[in-house]
């Protein structure tokens, strides 16, 4: 293989990433493609491979949209496509790990056919040293960009054809708002709609304020027009999406809250508005009351607790404590009885000791959470917690682990058993993979219920009742 050149670049810089600046921000729309770029993809295949979060999912439909405007078309599979991208995620090291494997993979393709174009995108890029080691180690990625420039795809892919030479393009500050950008959404009835870019929390632990840049809200209207697009189109299901989306219109010039969008949502026909994620510092009793207004504002809600100790809590940077955590739980449980509670956890932070620990299960205990992601802390490296003193042996961060899910598994299961014999309301998303005359489908609080049932039920709402309870799942029978 022919050694190429890469490009001049400037390398993305963390303490760059790390600036927010008052400017407002930027908003643009994306321009139609010209005839140079918008016939590049003319018999040509695509294949994307994401990672991450779902920020991330949602990011590589608009990756689809802006390839399908290329004339680009899905590949059934890496094998076939022309053009391999990549969309990465930074959170943890084991998700890097991963994606540099799968980089490596791809090498024997390249071999094999040339012409194959392999892209690297999303947060990993958005780091100085995942750019060093690509530049290094896998000479034959084709292609570079970041979190802030997708929309800039079809000009790196035609420089990346047209050039021998690796296109690296990472923006290392602030970002701006695109709206109208093409989307070829995964799903015909449940949609993701970004209302939040970025996050200002800086938590010690975390990456994502540094390959996300600063908060931008998009303006209420354009989020209120593609929702009622939606809606018109048949979706049944909303996400609203942000990092932090109760942070939501904190930078637009006119008094906006999150609690407002949701007031205005929550008028319009479509039959569940979800989000991800709060965070527990910013959920203000404006925001409970909204959601207690029910209707389309499902009752579930991702809270991430992080840890149960307030010292941790205060080294994370996290902004609450203990008991704060378990006020604003006794409020949302006081005004949303039946609502859902799932959350994030983290154990092994530096220096948890095994009483601080305790009090992580404590709060389990009380809360009693319909579900959590349990991590066990990853150093990240540009972040304070990346260099705090971490004592604890690996053996016993698993340790705290299992004890963790142990418990969680133990609750989750006991949440369930309160829905046996209940009637639940449920949006029938598919045909189980391993039973084709059972269908599956989500309860408003997310879970997934399982029934027999004809497909022309897929993407409506039935009633079903729940027959049999497991810890992950449920089964039901259509009334
Ligand atoms: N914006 C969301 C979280 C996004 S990241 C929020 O604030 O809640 C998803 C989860 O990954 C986090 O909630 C946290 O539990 C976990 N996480 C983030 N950084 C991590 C790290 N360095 N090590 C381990 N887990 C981490
Ligand atoms: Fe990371 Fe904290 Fe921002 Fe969530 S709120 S993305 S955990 S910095
Ligand atoms: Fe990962 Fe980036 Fe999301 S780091 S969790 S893909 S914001």
């Amino acid at each position: 293989m022919r050694l190429r050149r890469h490009s001049s670049f400037t390398l993305p810089d963390i303490s760059n990433a790390r600036k927010r600046s008052r400017a407002e921000t930027e908003r643009t729309h994306y321009e139609q493609l010209n005839s140079e770029l918008s016939e590049i993809g003319k018999g040509r295949f695509y294949h994307i491979i994401t990672h991450g979060c779902q920020m991330n999912v949602h990011d590589t439909e608009v990756i689809a949209g802006l390839l399908e405007t290329m004339a680009y078309q899905v590949a059934t599979g890496e094998e076939d496509a022309d053009i391999i991208i990549i969309n990465t995620c930074a959170i943890r090291d084991s998700a890097e790990a991963k994606v540099f494997g799968e980089i490596g993979r791809l090498k024997h393709l390249k071999e094999q056919k040339p012409n194959l174009l392999i892209g690297v995108a999303g947060c990993m890029p958005q780091e100085e040293s995942t750019v060093l080691r690509i530049l290094k180690s896998y000479r034959f990625v084709d292609l570079v960009f970041g979190t802030h420039n997708i929309h800039r795809l079809p000009q790196l892919i035609f420089d990346a054809i047209n050039r021998q030479e690796m296109i690296i393009e990472v923006l290392s500050q602030e970002g701006s708002v695109v709206e109208q950008l093409p989307v070829v959404r995964d799903d015909q009835y449940k949609a993701w709609v970004n209302i939040i870019y970025g996050c200002d929390n800086f938590c010690t632990y975390c990456i994502v304020p540094y390959t996300r840049g600063k908060e931008r809200s998009r303006a209420p209207e354009q989020i209120i027009a593609e929702v009622k697009k939606l809606a018109a189109a048949g979706y049944q299901e909303v996400t609203l999406l942000g990092q932090n989306v109760n942070a939501y219109g904190k930078d637009l010039a006119d008094k906006y809250s999150f609690a407002d969008l949701l007031s205005e949502l929550h008028e319009l026909p479509i039959a569940r508005i979800r989000f991800m994620t709060s965070h527990p510092k910013d959920f203000d009793e404006e925001l409970i009351k909204v959601l207690a207004k029910g209707g389309n504002l499902v009752p579930h809600i991702h809270l991430p607790l992080q840890s149960g100790n307030t010292e941790i809590l205060k080294r994370m940077g996290r902004k609450y404590t203990q008991s704060m955590f378990l006020e604003l739980v006794h409020k949302i449980k006081q005004a949303i009885p039946n609502v859902v509670l799932t959350t994030d956890i983290i154990v092994g932070f530096p220096g948890e000791t095994e009483e601080q620990f305790q009090d992580t299960l404590k709060v389990v205990r009380e809360v009693e959470f319909d579900s959590a992601y349990t991590f066990i802390f990853s150093p990240r490296e540009g972040t304070p917690a990346a260099t705090m003193i971490d004592k604890t042996p690996e053996s016993e961060k698993k340790d705290r682990l299992y004890r963790l899910i142990e418990l969680q598994t133990e609750i989750s299961r006991k949440r369930n058993e309160l829905l046996d014999q209940q009637v639940i309301e449920v949006l029938v998303e598919g045909v189980s993979k391993t039973n084709p005359d059972i269908l599956f489908g989500r309860t408003a609080s997310n879970k997934t219920v399982n029934f027999k049932g004809d497909d022309s039920l897929i993407g409506k709402l039935v009633d079903l009742r729940i027959t049999e309870v497991r810890t992950w799942s449920l089964n039901g029978d259509l009334l």
